[in-house]
């Protein structure tokens, strides 16, 4: 079966990865793709959002099945207008992606269903938003806990339409921007909500309309800074599994958050096919929903594929025809972590075209695979060509051991316009020390 992947990033390259392990696959197109997947599959410089194109490209080369990575083309409706040309695709129609496409869409169906998840109103006018806050505080449950409101635009707006606002001052600064346009329609709401204390895990399921298949358990770190400081990013390093996310934890989401979510949404007549990615807060409560995004999250998506034992391919399939009842996927004992190598500047200004060196030493330590997140070649060198770069990925025995595997790979690794964090995991080998 020949295979048309959208997407450019370390997640696709992952993605490509595992497809290229299935006796099933064909051919393998990438659009995009970048200077990494190039050399497992054939790159196309196919714009996902000109729907007429993907269609035109799928039929030219009779593509049986088309997987969805990135949330932009699924909100804006590529899988609906596939299906309808009698394309088999990967991912949700526009109107299951709503859970990640509009935060006030999917607080509205936690509250509807009694999913725990944090406290919260929606507003489209800033003075009433703003008069809520002085008025009310933020709803909190913990009266103990240092004032913090969080505020939200609706819409996607690439992991920056998120503010954790300390003063009253912050948070109208917040408000003033995401209503005053600084993300375009995605700000025209926004929803403000309660902040929550507890440990952040990424979960994740495979999900065919009405049965949820949850995925190997994996954490992110989100903030560009070490100790988990500074800006907001779309992951700097990510490990499998998670900890924090034990047997009953994991049970629990299941009842609480994912099987109400894909009853509700199959109720509604929009069922969710694809993978749903759970972000969640662990509280002392239990696990809350931080936010629903309808893709593999990246970096997450690079340890999964590093520990999936089964075929992808038939499981993706599965998923978008209906058939995930019965379906078991295996997952390696090991543990899987990723190191993203950013450009300096991120998520900031940074710069492109940047000489990389030293990446077939790197991929020669054990265990090591480097998947590409922003590169491109440019007169048969590598160069970087976005924010995030690289993402150094290794597997081990124990979390030590495949965390010291990535980063004497990282070692390996010339190039000065480069960064990356040093304190990947280190929730896990914490964990792993005071149980060890
Ligand atoms: P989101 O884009 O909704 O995932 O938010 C980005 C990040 O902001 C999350 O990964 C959390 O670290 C943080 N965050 C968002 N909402 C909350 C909340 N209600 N309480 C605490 N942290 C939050
Ligand atoms: N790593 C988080 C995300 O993909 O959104």
């Amino acid at each position: 079966m020949n295979i048309l992947l959208i997407g450019s990033g370390g997640r696709e390259h992952a993605l490509a990865w595992a497809l290229r392990k299935s006796p099933l696959l064909g051919q393998l197109y990438v659009a995009p793709g970048n200077g990494g997947i190039a050399e497992l599959a054939e790159c196309v410089a196919l714009d996902a959002l000109d729907f007429a194109a993907v269609t035109a490209f799928v039929r030219a080369q009779d593509i049986g099945f088309v997987i969805v990575g990135p949330e932009a083309p699924l909100v804006a409706g590529l899988v609906d207008h596939l299906t309808a040309q009698g394309i088999l695709a990967f991912g949700p129609t526009a109107a299951a992606a709503r859970l990640e496409g509009s935060k006030g869409f999917t607080k509205d169906l936690c509250a509807a269903n009694n999913i725990p998840t944090a406290a919260y109103r929606r507003f489209s006018d800033a003075a009433a938003a703003k008069t809520y806050i002085r008025q009310q505080g933020a709803p909190t449950r913990y009266a103990s806990e240092a004032w913090r409101v969080v505020i939200k635009a609706d819409g996607l707006a690439a992991g920056k339409g998120v503010v954790i606002a300390e003063t009253l001052a912050e948070a109208e600064a917040a408000i003033d921007d995401i209503l005053g346009g600084a993300f375009g329609a995605a700000g025209a709401q926004l929803v403000v909500e309660e902040f929550l204390y507890g440990e952040e895990a990424s979960f994740f399921v495979l999900v065919d309309g009405a049965t949820a298949l949850p995925l190997a358990t994996a954490q992110d770190h989100k903030r560009v800074g070490e100790g988990d400081t500074g800006p907001n990013t779309g992951g700097m390093g990510a490990y499998s599994p998670a900890p924090v996310m034990s047997d009953e934890i994991c049970a629990q989401t299941m009842r609480r958050i994912i099987e109400p979510t894909i009853a509700a949404m199959a109720a509604a007549g929009t069922p969710f096919r694809g993978v749903l990615f759970a972000g969640l807060m662990i509280t002392d409560k239990g696990p809350y929903l931080i936010e629903y995004n309808a893709r593999f999250g990246d970096p997450e998506c690079q340890v999964l594929m590093a520990r999936l034992e089964s075929d992808l391919l038939p499981a993706l399939l599965a998923s978008a025809e209906g058939a995930l009842a019965g379906v078991k996927l295996n997952w390696s004992v090991q543990s899987a972590v990723t190191v993203v190598m950013a450009a300096k500047g991120y998520p900031g200004d940074y710069k492109k075209g940047e000489e990389i060196a030293g990446l077939s030493l790197a991929g020669q330590t054990p265990g090591v695979r480097v998947f590409h997140a922003g590169t491109a070649r440019q007169n048969g060198q590598l160069v970087s060509n976005g924010g995030r770069v690289l993402n150094v990925t290794a597997t081990g025995d124990t979390i030590s051991q495949a965390v010291s595997r990535a980063y004497s790979a990282v070692d390996k690794i010339i190039w000065p316009g480069g960064f990356c964090r040093h304190d990947i995991a280190w929730r896990a080998l914490e964990r792993e020390r005071q149980s060890g």
